[in-house]
């Protein structure tokens, strides 16, 4: 059997130069090798496709290949042991079926005016003339809406605890000290409380005991009318009749408010970046907003067809997952003419499969007109992935981000700090803006009544 050829270095030296530099290193790589890349892990090869035919078998083929949740065992420590990455087969099917309905239809635009709130509330917190990063800034408001979401919580102690327990344990791993501590020969021995190990596990099994709590209190008052995530969960049978258990209904919690504050954020982050990089996507995006009036729906904001644009485009360039999770090849299979057999792990490369010049040309500009001008199948275009795993959040993320970039545009006047171009960084699972965008609000800003003249078509 002839497995794609790829780079021969070791895969930690690998991961090393994708964290230093994540777009530069896959872009040498693929020149070098094409579209269908072998690493090895030990004994395992490592299949990452970029081809949209490859990609399609990926997220189609279920017969030959799964997305086994074994394969996910990485981030079963921050995500619960029975969290959704954890499961695969029915059980996963059945849960994701169950954590569906609170991200889509109705129930979303229900969530319209207190995305555009919570928007305003943490915005207007900024000094004007003062530096602020957008990354975290937008990471606050992305958890409070998750949180609200997922919890059915929107004030009081326990709704601020479990945001200040979230977001202190999804920093930790990022943070440069935890990151030189993990390099140490003991650095990642748990020597207790005031060690920075020992903190991040206590950090962990307060968010875990707290989430715990807030699931038994629950269930001691299910209210059906409740349409939050948290109590439709409690209410719900498992695949057998029987209910869900408190610990798991815990675990499948989590992803989905872990993802709704990063993931979300992040992609936020990147489009700030790049409106406020270029003054003629900007203004383009102001006339649009502009000439919805005063006090538009959300209906009418998520349709607009210039600000989807920019999402996509922003999600293209830098997609802020990218990769998809892991799929296992079962039995042998033909992928892009190579015969892969069992136990071979493939992984859908989103960053390249967006970055190819057949389909995107002048793949480094951001131009979102490409999204008015052509339409791409899921194969060519998948910042949420695809198939089994295909993010439950996807059309929730997009209403949001619509809905914040909206808001942030039409009130505040905002400018990029740096002039240099922002660097990306991969995090585990995520491609940060390394710097976080840094950004200075310098006035408030009402809606222009006369279209302003554009400059582009
Ligand atoms: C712009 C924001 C987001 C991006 C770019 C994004 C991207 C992705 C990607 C690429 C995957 C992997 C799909 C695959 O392996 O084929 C995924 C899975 C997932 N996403 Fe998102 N996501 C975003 C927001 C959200 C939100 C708001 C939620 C909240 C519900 C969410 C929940 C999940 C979950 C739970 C999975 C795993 C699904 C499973 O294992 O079955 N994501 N996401």
């Amino acid at each position: 059997m002839k497995l794609p050829a790829g780079p021969k270095i070791p895969l930690w030296l690998l991961n090393q130069q994708l964290q230093a530099d994540p777009f530069g290193c896959m872009d040498v790589i693929c020149k070098r090798y094409g579209d269908i890349i072998t690493v090895m892990s030990g004994s395992t090869p490592i299949v990452y496709v970029s081809n949209p035919s490859g990609i399609k078998q990926i997220f189609t083929n279920t017969r030959e290949i799964t997305a086994r949740g074994a394969l996910n065992q990485s981030f079963a420590f921050l995500g619960g042991n029975q969290g959704i990455l954890q499961l695969d087969g029915l059980r996963h099917k059945h849960r994701r079926k169950l954590l569906m309905p609170a991200f889509h239809g109705a129930r979303i635009q229900a969530y319209g005016q207190r995305i555009c709130e919570l928007t305003e509330k943490i915005m207007s917190q900024q000094v004007l003339g003062k530096p602020f990063l957008a990354s975290p800034t937008i990471e606050d408001i992305t958890l409070r809406v998750g949180v609200e979401v997922v919890l059915g919580l929107h004030e009081g102690e326990r709704y601020e605890k479990v945001q200040y327990l979230f977001s202190s344990v999804l920093k930790h791993p990022q943070s440069p000290f935890h990151k030189l501590v993990m390099k140490l020969p003991f650095g990642k021995r748990n020597f207790g409380h005031w060690s920075p190990q020992g903190h991040f596990f206590y950090l962990r099994q307060e968010l875990f005991q707290l989430l715990y709590t807030q699931v038994e209190e629950r269930r001691e008052q299910a209210d059906p009318s409740r349409t939050d995530m948290l109590s439709e969960l409690i209410l719900a049978s498992d695949e057998t009749g029987e209910p869900i258990t408190n610990e798991e209904v815990r675990d499948l919690l989590i992803s989905p408010i872990g993802a709704a504050r990063d993931a979300s954020a992040t992609a936020l982050a990147w489009s700030l970046y790049w409106i406020h990089r270029l003054p003629l996507v900007r203004e383009r995006l102001l006339e649009e907003l502009d000439n919805l009036g005063d006090y538009p729906d959300s209906k009418s904001i998520v349709a607009l067809p210039y600000l989807s644009a920019v999402c996509n485009e922003a999600l293209r360039i830098y997609p802020t997952q990218l990769f998809t999770f892991p799929r296992l090849v079962e039995s042998p299979v033909e992928v892009m003419s190579y015969e892969l057999s069992p136990g071979t792990v493939l992984i859908g490369n989103i960053y390249l499969t967006h970055q190819r010049e057949d389909l995107y040309p002048e793949p480094k500009q951001f131009k979102p007109e490409r999204f008015l001008e052509k339409q791409f199948s899921p194969y060519e275009f998948l910042p949420f992935g695809g198939g089994a795993r295909v993010c439950i959040g996807a059309t929730f993320a997009l209403f949001e981000m619509k809905l914040i970039l909206a808001t942030i545009l039409s009130r505040y006047q905002l400018s990029l700090v740096d002039k240099r171009p922002e660097r990306p960084k991969f995090g585990g699972l995520l491609c940060y803006p390394a710097s976080g965008v840094k950004m200075v609000m310098y006035g408030q800003r009402q809606r222009q009544r006369q279209p302003h003249q554009l400059m582009i078509n």
